[in-house]
């Protein structure tokens, strides 16, 4: 789906392009529709997955908020959107912020990782997984109006349609938990059981809670952003 009828007769040759040099694909299964990312030409809760690249960071706060709860509609239960874009952990000065230019180009839109989670929780997300992040572009003092170089990354993140658990989100951003007690295995009481040395992947939340208990036998490893499934919730 794309609003820009130019994009979407670029799409229609690519793919044709594409069918021609990868065997396994049929065009016939995909149709391009015009619409409006904002406003989704889409029935409530008709799809298991729904995928954007590199256009939410360039919505401004409301914008995105509005983006994310059209795709939120339109998920069944336990629907996945899939994402990427980029983003960006250091301030971004006004002149950058308000450059369209350098938004279109996926550039300077770009958010903090944490602000981009909230937005998907915020809209109701339960589930998020941080599957991959990458080094992406500088803006460079030289090209840029900015003081400083900007070092921009980027993401790929799963957001599921999960009910929203009473106590927050689940975030995988790629944490381990390894028990390496006396015991056999380590059982939170809370759902979790670490066997020894075997490392589970533990949302977040988990890893606080499991921080919080102090133990000496439990390592918590730092967040690898490369979460691939297999989670503690
Ligand atoms: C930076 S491009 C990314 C395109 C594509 N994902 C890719 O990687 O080549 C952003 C695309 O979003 C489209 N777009 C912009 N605003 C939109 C909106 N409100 N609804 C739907 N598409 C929109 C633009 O026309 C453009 O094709």
């Amino acid at each position: 789906m794309d609003v820009v009828d130019e994009m979407l007769e670029a799409c229609a040759q690519n793919l044709q392009e594409a069918q021609k040099i990868n065997p396994w694909l049929n065009t016939n299964f995909v149709e391009l529709r015009k619409g409006d990312a904002l406003n989704l030409p889409v029935q409530d809760a008709s799809v298991d997955v729904a995928a954007q690249n590199c256009l939410f960071n360039i919505f401004k706060t409301e914008e995105l908020k509005k983006a994310l709860q059209e795709m939120y509609r339109v998920l069944k239960p336990g629907g996945r959107l899939v994402m990427s874009d980029p983003i960006c952990e250091q301030e971004m000065n006004e002149e950058l912020r308000n450059n369209d230019h350098l938004r279109a180009l996926c550039l300077s839109g770009s958010i903090p990782l944490n602000d981009y989670i909230k937005a998907l929780t915020d809209v109701g997300f339960g589930t998020i997984e941080i599957r991959a992040r990458r080094p992406y572009r500088i803006l460079d003092t030289e090209n840029y109006p900015t003081s400083e170089n900007i070092f921009i990354e980027s993401v790929e993140v799963c957001a599921i349609k999960d009910p929203m658990p009473a106590d927050g989100a689940c975030v995988f951003t790629g944490k381990a938990a390894i028990f390496y007690g006396k015991d056999d295995f380590f059982d939170d009481g809370k759902g979790h059981t670490l066997f020894k040395n075997q490392p589970l992947a533990i949302c977040d939340k988990t890893a606080l809670a499991l921080a919080k208990l102090n133990r000496t036998d439990i390592f918590i490893s730092e967040s690898t952003f490369h979460y691939n499934g297999g989670g503690c919730c």
